[in-house]
Protein backbone atom coordinates (compact mmCIF):
# COMPACT_ATOMS: atom_id res chain seq x y z
CA UNK A 1 0.00 0.00 0.00
CA UNK A 2 1.52 3.51 -0.96
CA UNK A 3 2.49 5.53 2.11
CA UNK A 4 -0.52 7.24 3.60
CA UNK A 5 -1.34 8.68 6.76
CA UNK A 6 -4.24 6.05 7.71
CA UNK A 7 -4.95 3.02 6.20
CA UNK A 8 -7.62 3.48 3.93
CA UNK A 9 -7.81 6.52 1.90
CA UNK A 10 -10.74 6.64 -0.21
CA UNK A 11 -14.14 5.75 2.12
CA UNK A 12 -15.56 4.45 -1.26
CA UNK A 13 -12.53 1.62 -2.44
CA UNK A 14 -13.38 -2.12 -1.66
CA UNK A 15 -11.20 -3.88 0.77
CA UNK A 16 -10.38 -7.09 -0.65
CA UNK A 17 -11.13 -10.06 0.61
CA UNK A 18 -7.76 -12.81 1.88
CA UNK A 19 -9.01 -15.92 0.15
CA UNK A 20 -5.88 -17.74 0.77
CA UNK A 21 -6.32 -18.49 4.03
CA UNK A 22 -8.60 -21.49 5.35
CA UNK A 23 -11.51 -19.66 7.38
CA UNK A 24 -10.78 -21.01 10.54
CA UNK A 25 -6.95 -20.86 10.38
CA UNK A 26 -5.03 -18.36 11.97
CA UNK A 27 -5.49 -14.79 10.51
CA UNK A 28 -2.14 -13.57 11.53
CA UNK A 29 1.52 -14.57 11.92
CA UNK A 30 -17.36 18.67 38.72
CA UNK A 31 -17.18 20.44 39.03
CA UNK A 32 -14.23 20.48 37.83
CA UNK A 33 -12.06 20.83 41.15
CA UNK A 34 -14.76 19.03 43.37
CA UNK A 35 -15.47 15.24 43.18
CA UNK A 36 -18.86 14.79 44.14
CA UNK A 37 -20.36 12.15 45.46
CA UNK A 38 -22.58 11.27 42.65
CA UNK A 39 -19.43 11.06 40.11
CA UNK A 40 -18.32 8.23 43.01
CA UNK A 41 -20.80 6.29 42.61
CA UNK A 42 -21.28 2.72 40.79
CA UNK A 43 -24.24 0.60 40.14
CA UNK A 44 -23.81 -3.39 39.43
CA UNK A 45 -25.75 -4.95 36.60
CA UNK A 46 -25.26 -8.89 34.82
CA UNK A 47 -22.28 -8.65 36.68
CA UNK A 48 -20.78 -5.24 35.01
CA UNK A 49 -20.26 -1.79 37.02
CA UNK A 50 -21.78 1.17 35.25
CA UNK A 51 -21.69 4.98 36.24
CA UNK A 52 -24.88 5.48 38.28
CA UNK A 53 -25.61 8.72 37.46
CA UNK A 54 -25.11 8.96 33.52
CA UNK A 55 -26.65 5.47 33.05
CA UNK A 56 -29.55 6.37 30.75
CA UNK A 57 -27.49 8.18 28.19
CA UNK A 58 -24.18 5.94 28.76
CA UNK A 59 -24.97 2.48 28.83
CA UNK A 60 -21.15 1.14 28.68
CA UNK A 61 -19.79 -0.04 31.91
CA UNK A 62 -16.40 1.24 33.00
CA UNK A 63 -15.24 -1.90 35.18
CA UNK A 64 -11.50 -3.35 34.51
CA UNK A 65 -12.65 -5.36 31.94
CA UNK A 66 -13.86 -2.21 30.15
CA UNK A 67 -10.69 -0.44 30.87
CA UNK A 68 -8.94 -3.06 29.01
CA UNK A 69 -11.07 -2.61 26.24
CA UNK A 70 -11.10 1.04 25.57
CA UNK A 71 -7.02 0.81 25.67
CA UNK A 72 -7.18 -1.64 22.93
CA UNK A 73 -9.62 0.61 21.12
CA UNK A 74 -6.99 3.26 21.61
CA UNK A 75 -4.81 0.90 19.64
CA UNK A 76 -6.76 0.28 17.23
CA UNK A 77 -7.29 3.96 16.49
CA UNK A 78 -3.32 4.09 16.14
CA UNK A 79 -3.24 1.08 13.31
CA UNK A 80 -6.32 3.12 11.79
CA UNK A 81 -4.60 6.60 11.40
CA UNK A 82 -1.11 4.76 11.36
CA UNK A 83 0.59 5.60 14.34
CA UNK A 84 -1.24 9.37 14.32
CA UNK A 85 -2.78 10.23 17.61
CA UNK A 86 -5.18 12.71 15.85
CA UNK A 87 -6.19 14.14 12.16
CA UNK A 88 -5.56 18.25 13.10
CA UNK A 89 -2.99 19.86 11.84
CA UNK A 90 -1.77 21.42 15.39
CA UNK A 91 1.91 22.46 15.13
CA UNK A 92 2.57 23.77 18.95
CA UNK A 93 -0.05 23.17 21.20
CA UNK A 94 -0.12 24.91 24.81
CA UNK A 95 -3.42 24.02 26.23
CA UNK A 96 -5.41 20.46 24.99
CA UNK A 97 -8.76 19.24 26.54
CA UNK A 98 -9.49 15.50 26.08
CA UNK A 99 -13.22 14.97 26.69
CA UNK A 100 -14.53 11.93 27.93
CA UNK A 101 -10.58 10.80 28.42
CA UNK A 102 -11.90 7.33 29.39
CA UNK A 103 -8.48 5.32 30.75
CA UNK A 104 -6.57 8.93 29.97
CA UNK A 105 -4.69 6.75 27.26
CA UNK A 106 -4.91 9.55 24.48
CA UNK A 107 -4.15 12.21 26.69
CA UNK A 108 -1.24 10.56 28.37
CA UNK A 109 0.53 9.65 24.62
CA UNK A 110 -0.22 13.15 23.93
CA UNK A 111 1.21 14.49 26.44
CA UNK A 112 4.20 12.72 26.04
CA UNK A 113 4.55 13.72 22.49
CA UNK A 114 3.77 16.94 22.93
CA UNK A 115 5.72 17.73 26.42
CA UNK A 116 5.42 21.51 26.26
CA UNK A 117 1.84 20.89 26.60
CA UNK A 118 -0.71 20.87 29.65
CA UNK A 119 -3.01 18.29 28.92
CA UNK A 120 -6.43 17.78 30.78
CA UNK A 121 -8.71 14.94 30.70
CA UNK A 122 -12.34 14.96 31.55
CA UNK A 123 -14.60 12.38 32.15
CA UNK A 124 -17.23 11.19 34.39
CA UNK A 125 -15.68 8.02 35.85
CA UNK A 126 -12.38 8.27 37.72
CA UNK A 127 -10.68 5.41 35.98
CA UNK A 128 -7.99 7.38 34.83
CA UNK A 129 -3.97 6.40 36.48
CA UNK A 130 -3.56 8.46 39.83
CA UNK A 131 0.08 9.02 38.98
CA UNK A 132 0.84 10.49 35.72
CA UNK A 133 3.04 12.52 33.73
CA UNK A 134 3.71 16.48 34.83
CA UNK A 135 1.94 17.96 31.70
CA UNK A 136 -1.24 15.81 32.41
CA UNK A 137 -4.11 16.11 34.79
CA UNK A 138 -7.63 14.10 34.92
CA UNK A 139 -10.47 15.94 36.36
CA UNK A 140 -13.97 14.84 36.86
CA UNK A 141 -15.99 16.48 35.26
CA UNK A 142 -19.65 16.47 33.04
CA UNK A 143 -18.95 18.00 29.83
CA UNK A 144 -21.79 17.52 28.13
CA UNK A 145 -24.44 18.34 30.77
CA UNK A 146 -22.33 21.09 33.11
CA UNK A 147 -20.86 24.45 32.18
CA UNK A 148 -16.99 24.23 31.72
CA UNK A 149 -15.09 26.19 34.69
CA UNK A 150 -12.11 26.89 31.94
CA UNK A 151 -12.26 30.26 30.94
CA UNK A 152 -13.10 31.08 27.51
CA UNK A 153 -11.01 31.15 24.60
CA UNK A 154 -8.49 28.52 26.48
CA UNK A 155 -8.07 25.76 24.46
CA UNK A 156 -5.75 25.18 21.52
CA UNK A 157 -6.96 21.82 20.51
CA UNK A 158 -10.02 20.01 22.11
CA UNK A 159 -10.35 16.33 21.39
CA UNK A 160 -13.43 14.19 21.93
CA UNK A 161 -13.40 10.66 20.80
CA UNK A 162 -16.13 8.09 20.90
CA UNK A 163 -18.58 9.64 23.67
CA UNK A 164 -21.09 7.92 21.13
CA UNK A 165 -24.88 8.70 22.86
CA UNK A 166 -23.54 10.32 26.15
CA UNK A 167 -23.57 13.70 23.75
CA UNK A 168 -27.39 14.59 23.67
CA UNK A 169 -27.38 17.74 21.70
CA UNK A 170 -24.46 18.49 19.38
CA UNK A 171 -24.76 21.77 18.48
CA UNK A 172 -24.88 22.83 21.91
CA UNK A 173 -21.89 20.53 22.61
CA UNK A 174 -19.55 22.17 19.99
CA UNK A 175 -20.99 25.88 20.91
CA UNK A 176 -19.59 24.99 24.16
CA UNK A 177 -16.17 24.19 22.31
CA UNK A 178 -16.26 26.88 20.49
CA UNK A 179 -16.41 29.05 23.06
CA UNK A 180 -13.04 27.55 24.85
CA UNK A 181 -11.06 27.29 22.28
CA UNK A 182 -8.58 29.58 21.44
CA UNK A 183 -8.93 31.82 18.06
CA UNK A 184 -6.79 29.91 15.83
CA UNK A 185 -7.57 26.74 17.69
CA UNK A 186 -8.56 23.51 17.02
CA UNK A 187 -11.30 21.05 17.71
CA UNK A 188 -11.44 16.86 16.93
CA UNK A 189 -14.01 14.56 16.72
CA UNK A 190 -14.09 10.82 16.56
CA UNK A 191 -16.99 8.86 16.12
CA UNK A 192 -17.88 5.56 14.78
CA UNK A 193 -21.01 4.29 13.10
CA UNK A 194 -23.00 1.50 14.62
CA UNK A 195 -24.69 0.37 11.09
CA UNK A 196 -22.98 -2.28 9.93
CA UNK A 197 -21.39 -2.35 6.11
CA UNK A 198 -20.64 -5.08 4.20
CA UNK A 199 -19.62 -5.16 0.38
CA UNK A 200 -20.44 -8.05 -0.91
CA UNK A 201 -22.78 -11.05 -0.22
CA UNK A 202 -21.54 -12.73 2.84
CA UNK A 203 -23.72 -10.82 5.02
CA UNK A 204 -26.45 -12.74 4.64
CA UNK A 205 -29.68 -13.26 6.67
CA UNK A 206 -28.24 -16.05 8.61
CA UNK A 207 -25.58 -14.01 9.95
CA UNK A 208 -25.16 -13.80 13.68
CA UNK A 209 -23.36 -10.35 13.24
CA UNK A 210 -26.80 -9.14 11.75
CA UNK A 211 -28.81 -10.82 14.22
CA UNK A 212 -26.99 -9.11 16.82
CA UNK A 213 -27.31 -5.82 15.29
CA UNK A 214 -30.45 -6.38 13.50
CA UNK A 215 -32.70 -7.77 16.17
CA UNK A 216 -31.09 -6.47 19.20
CA UNK A 217 -28.76 -3.67 19.55
CA UNK A 218 -30.56 -1.40 16.99
CA UNK A 219 -34.23 -1.93 17.81
CA UNK A 220 -33.17 -1.17 21.58
CA UNK A 221 -31.50 1.89 20.21
CA UNK A 222 -35.07 2.67 18.71
CA UNK A 223 -36.80 1.78 21.67
CA UNK A 224 -35.13 3.78 24.04
CA UNK A 225 -34.62 7.10 20.84
CA UNK A 226 -30.68 6.85 21.31
CA UNK A 227 -29.35 8.16 18.27
CA UNK A 228 -26.18 7.10 17.87
CA UNK A 229 -24.29 10.43 15.90
CA UNK A 230 -23.84 10.68 12.27
CA UNK A 231 -21.45 12.35 10.37
CA UNK A 232 -23.10 14.59 8.72
CA UNK A 233 -25.17 15.75 11.50
CA UNK A 234 -21.97 16.24 13.89
CA UNK A 235 -20.25 17.68 10.88
CA UNK A 236 -23.05 20.54 10.69
CA UNK A 237 -23.04 21.34 13.95
CA UNK A 238 -19.30 21.97 13.93
CA UNK A 239 -19.78 24.37 10.85
CA UNK A 240 -23.14 26.03 12.72
CA UNK A 241 -21.14 26.56 15.45
CA UNK A 242 -18.55 28.55 13.85
CA UNK A 243 -15.22 26.49 12.81
CA UNK A 244 -14.39 26.85 9.21
CA UNK A 245 -12.12 24.32 7.22
CA UNK A 246 -14.19 21.69 8.48
CA UNK A 247 -12.58 18.50 7.16
CA UNK A 248 -13.95 15.20 7.34
CA UNK A 249 -12.12 11.78 7.28
CA UNK A 250 -14.17 8.59 7.15
CA UNK A 251 -12.27 5.32 7.63
CA UNK A 252 -13.19 1.60 6.99
CA UNK A 253 -12.98 0.00 10.35
CA UNK A 254 -12.88 -3.89 9.58
CA UNK A 255 -14.89 -5.75 12.51
CA UNK A 256 -12.43 -9.70 11.79
CA UNK A 257 -9.14 -10.28 10.00
CA UNK A 258 -10.90 -10.89 6.86
CA UNK A 259 -8.72 -8.30 4.84
CA UNK A 260 -6.53 -8.72 2.36
CA UNK A 261 -4.36 -6.67 3.37
CA UNK A 262 -1.72 -6.87 6.23
CA UNK A 263 -2.64 -3.65 8.29
CA UNK A 264 -6.32 -3.93 7.44
CA UNK A 265 -6.14 -7.16 8.51
CA UNK A 266 -3.76 -6.49 11.29
CA UNK A 267 -6.83 -3.68 12.20
CA UNK A 268 -9.45 -6.69 12.25
CA UNK A 269 -7.96 -9.30 14.16
CA UNK A 270 -7.55 -6.20 17.07
CA UNK A 271 -11.26 -5.34 16.18
CA UNK A 272 -11.99 -9.11 16.92
CA UNK A 273 -10.90 -9.24 20.30
CA UNK A 274 -12.20 -5.71 20.97
CA UNK A 275 -15.49 -7.13 20.09
CA UNK A 276 -14.76 -9.95 22.59
CA UNK A 277 -16.09 -8.00 25.46
CA UNK A 278 -17.56 -4.91 23.24
CA UNK A 279 -20.68 -6.68 21.66
CA UNK A 280 -21.77 -7.36 25.36
CA UNK A 281 -20.28 -3.94 26.65
CA UNK A 282 -22.25 -2.06 24.21
CA UNK A 283 -25.58 -4.42 24.12
CA UNK A 284 -25.78 -5.85 27.52
CA UNK A 285 -27.80 -2.87 29.44
CA UNK A 286 -29.39 -1.54 26.72
CA UNK A 287 -31.11 -4.83 25.40
CA UNK A 288 -32.45 -6.05 28.52
CA UNK A 289 -33.52 -2.53 29.35
CA UNK A 290 -34.79 -1.63 25.85
CA UNK A 291 -36.41 -4.81 24.83
CA UNK A 292 -36.63 -6.98 28.23
CA UNK A 293 -34.37 -9.58 27.02
CA UNK A 294 -32.92 -12.35 29.20
CA UNK A 295 -29.19 -11.92 30.22
CA UNK A 296 -28.18 -15.16 29.16
CA UNK A 297 -29.64 -14.70 25.87
CA UNK A 298 -28.43 -11.79 24.93
CA UNK A 299 -24.87 -13.05 25.75
CA UNK A 300 -25.54 -16.11 23.70
CA UNK A 301 -26.47 -13.66 20.75
CA UNK A 302 -22.73 -11.96 21.72
CA UNK A 303 -20.68 -14.65 21.59
CA UNK A 304 -22.19 -16.03 18.63
CA UNK A 305 -21.58 -13.04 16.90
CA UNK A 306 -17.85 -12.65 18.10
CA UNK A 307 -17.50 -16.28 16.78
CA UNK A 308 -18.68 -15.16 13.57
CA UNK A 309 -16.52 -12.11 13.57
CA UNK A 310 -13.81 -14.65 14.22
CA UNK A 311 -14.47 -17.29 11.46
CA UNK A 312 -14.09 -14.45 8.88
CA UNK A 313 -16.75 -15.67 6.81
CA UNK A 314 -18.34 -12.39 6.93
CA UNK A 315 -16.96 -8.99 5.80
CA UNK A 316 -18.51 -6.54 7.92
CA UNK A 317 -17.32 -3.19 8.80
CA UNK A 318 -17.92 0.16 10.33
CA UNK A 319 -16.96 3.54 9.34
CA UNK A 320 -14.99 5.47 11.83
CA UNK A 321 -14.87 9.43 11.14
CA UNK A 322 -12.92 11.98 12.39
CA UNK A 323 -13.93 16.18 11.77
CA UNK A 324 -11.75 18.94 12.37
CA UNK A 325 -12.64 22.42 12.68
CA UNK A 326 -10.75 25.42 13.39
CA UNK A 327 -11.72 28.39 15.53
CA UNK A 328 -10.73 31.52 13.09
CA UNK A 329 -8.81 34.18 14.30
CA UNK A 330 -10.39 37.94 15.01
CA UNK A 331 -9.52 38.97 11.87
CA UNK A 332 -10.00 36.18 9.79
CA UNK A 333 -13.50 35.86 11.48
CA UNK A 334 -14.44 40.04 11.09
CA UNK A 335 -12.83 39.72 7.17
CA UNK A 336 -14.99 37.18 6.21
CA UNK A 337 -18.20 38.19 7.71
C1 LIG B 1 -16.08 4.87 24.82
S1 LIG B 1 -15.25 5.77 26.07
C2 LIG B 1 -13.99 6.63 25.14
C3 LIG B 1 -12.79 7.02 25.97
C4 LIG B 1 -11.74 7.86 25.26
N1 LIG B 1 -12.30 9.05 24.65
C5 LIG B 1 -11.00 7.07 24.22
O1 LIG B 1 -11.24 7.28 23.02
O2 LIG B 1 -10.17 6.22 24.61
C6 LIG B 1 -16.35 7.09 26.46
C7 LIG B 1 -15.99 7.80 27.74
O3 LIG B 1 -16.85 8.95 27.86
C8 LIG B 1 -17.15 9.09 29.23
N2 LIG B 1 -18.36 9.92 29.36
C9 LIG B 1 -19.64 9.57 29.11
N3 LIG B 1 -20.46 10.59 29.36
C10 LIG B 1 -19.68 11.63 29.78
C11 LIG B 1 -19.97 12.97 30.18
N4 LIG B 1 -21.21 13.42 30.21
N5 LIG B 1 -18.92 13.76 30.56
C12 LIG B 1 -17.65 13.28 30.55
N6 LIG B 1 -17.32 12.02 30.16
C13 LIG B 1 -18.33 11.20 29.77
C14 LIG B 1 -17.33 7.67 29.73
O4 LIG B 1 -17.24 7.60 31.14
C15 LIG B 1 -16.20 6.96 28.98
O5 LIG B 1 -15.02 6.94 29.75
Amino acid sequence: MASTTHLNVNPDDLIEVDTTTPDNGPAYGTDTTTITSSLLTYTYSNGRRYHTSNISRYLLPNDETEQSRLDLVHHSCLLLLRGQLFTAPITAPQRVLDCGTGTGIWALDFGELYPDAEIIGVDIAPIQPLWTVNNVSFQLHDVIEKAWAWPEGYFDYIHSRTLGTAVTDWNEYLERMWRHTKPGGWVEIGEHNLEMQCDDDSYTKESKVRRYSEEYFLPACEKLGMHYPQLETVKKSVEDAGFRDVTVRRLKYPWGPWPKDRELKRLGAVSAVILETGLEAYGMELITKALGKDPEEVRKVCEEAVEEVKRRKVHTYVYMWYIIGRKPTEEKKAASS
